[in-house]
């Protein structure tokens, strides 16, 4: 339970609270002539658990300010399905048995759900006419197995009669992207759990990162989600799991090699990805593809970095520290990512007024 005092004598307020931490997002409606509201969703982080943080009330104009008591949030499905977590870990260590790339793929699905319109599960909407995310240009190289994992994970949910239709496929996404981290070797979290689904997708959302982007180009984006650079060197680690395509790469290797390739790995490069473009060939971002590790900085560290956005890393001042850091201390790295992914994991959170619990995750209710 949330509850929120406001501090001045606005008495009379029949108001709208928007909840403006960064951790939450709820709007709810106040009782005329009462000093105390109560919540009974929340959308908290445990690093500000208890704390006292700023909201701002808003009535009608003015907005005056409260304060509020913050509860951990990964409690949230403890009385509706108390096996969430194993259920989902199940399904995805299930499907990482069968699938070298499962856990690659449902990490990046991730990821690109969050910055498209929020964390909401958008990206799983088929609509009938194919207008929506996953069939956009710059989603159509998202690999199959991370959606056939999250499949397998709201299957496993709704076959506990506790559980059906009850969890939102935007929490089991991100409860997914966490264990298949965990079991690659990676650090495992808690994730902040209440969010709810989108009510409809559009390609036109679409707009993300793109491999020929700079640090500058890369952080105007992040910072617009109130990303950092360490969010942005943290988890462009992700890229420890998994491959790209030599559609990304050729460019960097044709006609001419790229001043920030080392040069004998660009070679490699070459004997991987022919000039005449073969899309289905594929690069390993680091040696260890299937290990959640920091190999990949290193790789960025000596020139390999294979994307031009991972190269970029290291020729901008803000940003080759970090990689330096994490290059030699994988600890370090490790607990920048986890908090990285519970930042990302707020992106965009719809609520009961802005979203719904699907009941399928490719479509809306
Ligand atoms: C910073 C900007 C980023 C750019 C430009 C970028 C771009 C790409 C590209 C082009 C691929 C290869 C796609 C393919 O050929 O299939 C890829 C793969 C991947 N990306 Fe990123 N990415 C970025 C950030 C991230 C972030 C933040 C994460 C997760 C936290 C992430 C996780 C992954 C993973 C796991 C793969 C491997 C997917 C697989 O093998 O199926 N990326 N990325």
């Amino acid at each position: 339970m949330l509850s929120i005092t406001i501090k001045e004598e606005e008495a009379d307020l029949e108001a709208v609270a928007l909840v403006k931490d960064e951790a939450v997002v709820e709007i709810i409606t106040t009782k005329k002539n009462s000093s105390q509201l109560n919540f009974s969703k929340t959308r908290m982080a445990d690093d500000v658990a208890g704390e006292e943080v700023a909201v701002d009330i808003v009535p009608t104009s003015t907005i005056i300010t409260a304060s509020v008591y913050l509860n951990y949030i990964a409690t949230y499905y403890a009385n509706i399905c108390p096996n969430l977590e194993s259920l989902v870990q199940g399904a995805v260590r299930g499907m990482m048995a069968s699938s070298p790339i499962a856990a690659a793929a449902t990490l990046r699905l991730f990821f690109h759900d969050c910055f498209i319109t929020g964390c909401d599960a958008s990206l799983l909407i088929q609509n009938p006419n194919n207008d929506d995310e996953q069939h956009s240009s710059e989603t159509m190289f998202l690999r199959a197995d991370g959606y056939k994992t999250i499949a397998a994970a709201k299957a496993a949910v709704d076959a506990d009669p506790q559980c059906a239709n009850k969890v939102s496929c935007a929490d089991i996404m991100a409860l997914a992207a966490r264990d298949a981290v965990s079991l690659s070797g990676g650090p495992t979290w808690k994730v902040e759990l209440g969010r709810y689904d989108a009510l409809g997708a559009r390609a036109s959302d679409v707009d993300l990162p793109l491999t020929t982007e700079d640090v500058p180009a890369l952080m105007k984006r992040f910072s617009a989600h109130g990303l950092t650079v360490d969010d942005l060197v943290a988890l462009s680690g992700g890229h420890t799991l998994g491959a790209t395509s030599c559609v990304f790469v050729n460019s960097r290797i044709y006609p001419t090699v790229d001043a920030f390739l080392d040069p004998s790995f660009a070679s490699q490069l070459q004997g991987i990805c022919p000039s005449n473009l073969d899309p289905n060939t594929f690069v390993f971002f680091d040696q260890s593809v299937t290990s959640f590790d920091n190999n990949y900085f290193l790789m960025v560290q000596q020139k390999k970095g294979v994307l031009f956005s991972d190269s970029a890393l290291c020729f901008d001042s803000s940003s080759k520290g970090i990689v330096d850091k994490f290059a030699v201390d994988q600890n370090a790295f490790f607990t920048q990512f986890m908090s990285s992914m519970v930042r990302l994991g707020r992106l965009g959170l719809k609520t009961a007024a802005t979203g719904e619990i699907r009941a399928t995750c490719t479509k809306p209710n």
